[in-house]
């Protein structure tokens, strides 16, 4: 089982090699993982940004505790969660499902009624966690994409995001940056490869009831 191994070969790397960039044809994979990953009715309600400017991860690297992947990494993957909920976001989703399964929006004016007032209904603190945690699954499936490709990565929430959201102009477009993940290749000189991995046993993590 190939994903085993990669989850095996993959760490949280801290020192990326600053010489080293994915292809743009591998880029093109992570973001068609990330476009394949799972989300909650589908609705997909977040944006990922992919930063390479050098001058703007300066910026974000000092809003993230001086943390070195910032700048050193090949790209950063910003996943930022939409914060408000929105009738629109529904309206366009079951447009967008009707045109690519060749069926009516009317047929599925029951479903999408059925989401707007769940999703409508959900207090506006609680909208804005529900649609962060989403970003996480997305993450996790970018983290897992990349090992595959022997693409090292850090998934990242030690970074401040309200400075993130002014840094990046995510306020004014509903946005918020909830998880980052920095993506590259690992320098020879970073010692955390070479660490055990420190996991809770099977029979700790799971319980057959
Ligand atoms: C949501 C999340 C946030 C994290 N934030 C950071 C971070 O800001 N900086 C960092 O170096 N590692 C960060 N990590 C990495 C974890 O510390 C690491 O995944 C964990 O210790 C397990 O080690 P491993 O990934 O090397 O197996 C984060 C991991 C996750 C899942």
């Amino acid at each position: 089982m190939n994903i085993l191994e990669n989850l095996k070969w993959r760490y949280a790397t801290k020192k990326f090699d600053k010489t080293r960039k994915i292809s743009s044809s591998d880029v093109e994979k992570l973001k068609e993982a990330v476009q394949l990953s799972v989300s909650s009715y589908g609705l997909q309600l977040y944006k990922v940004l992919i930063v390479e400017n050098p001058e703007i991860r300066e910026k974000l690297r000092a809003a993230s505790y001086d943390q070195a992947q910032l700048t050193d990494a090949s790209q950063i993957f910003v996943f930022c969660n939409y914060t408000e909920y929105k009738n629109e976001n529904v309206d366009e989703f079951i447009k967008l499902t009707a045109s690519t399964q060749g069926i009516d929006e009317e047929v599925l004016k029951g479903y999408s009624d059925f989401m707007k007032g769940t999703l409508s209904s959900i207090p506006s603190e609680g909208y804005k966690v529900w649609t962060a945690k989403q970003t996480y699954i997305a993450l996790s499936t970018l983290i897992a994409a990349a090992s595959e490709l022997k693409i090292d990565t850090c998934p990242m929430e030690g970074f401040d995001s309200q400075a993130y959201n002014k840094i990046l102009g995510l306020d004014e477009k509903g946005l918020n940056a909830a998880v980052i993940v920095a993506a590259g290749f690992r320098s020879e000189a970073d010692e955390y490869q070479f660490k055990k991995k420190v996991r809770k046993p099977l029979d700790k993590l799971f319980e057959i009831i």
